[in-house]
């Protein structure tokens, strides 16, 4: 997902990593995913394939609490946020949860393009990784 003044550069990255982004699945917010499926429709086109991006709603329409609601699920591996520091956002307690559900379940997050850089080019990014997470039973099994 990408913020309105980072979508330029999420566009550009996405192109730039295409090959292998193409091999994933991916859920996006609602227009960052538009602009996403675009390009990497184009990448599969070349192979004769068709590819679909998971679209969930706008940001500021629920859509980073979806993707939140995901991360508790497990079922994303890594995140690629491109959030824009310069410009207050209706949607900004959103961002909030979101960021700390990723760190709560330990999902390796690129707020900028040098960490998605750092992030595709691991060598992790290929392979299965289970995230530790911290143990919680206690917790939950308290007495209120
Ligand atoms: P968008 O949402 O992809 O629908 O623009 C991103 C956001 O602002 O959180």
């Amino acid at each position: 997902m990408a913020h309105d003044n980072q979508k330029k550069d999420m566009v550009e990255w996405v192109k730039f990593n295409s090959e292998t982004l193409v091999n994933h699945k991916i859920y996006c917010t609602g227009t960052t995913g538009r602009l996403v499926e675009t390009v990497l429709q184009k990448k599969a086109k070349e192979k004769n394939d068709d590819y679909r991006v998971t679209r969930l709603k706008s940001g500021p329409l629920g859509g980073d609490l979806q993707l939140g609601a995901l991360i508790a699920e497990e079922k994303i591996d890594v995140i690629f946020f491109f959030w824009d520091p310069m410009q207050p956002h209706p949607h900004d307690v959103d961002v909030k949860a979101l960021l700390r559900i990723a760190v709560l379940y330990n999902i390796p997050c690129a707020s900028n393009r040098s960490t998605a850089d750092f992030l595709i080019s691991s060598p992790l990014f290929l392979q299965e990784y289970k995230p530790r997470l911290k143990d919680y039973s206690q917790y939950i099994a308290r007495e209120i």
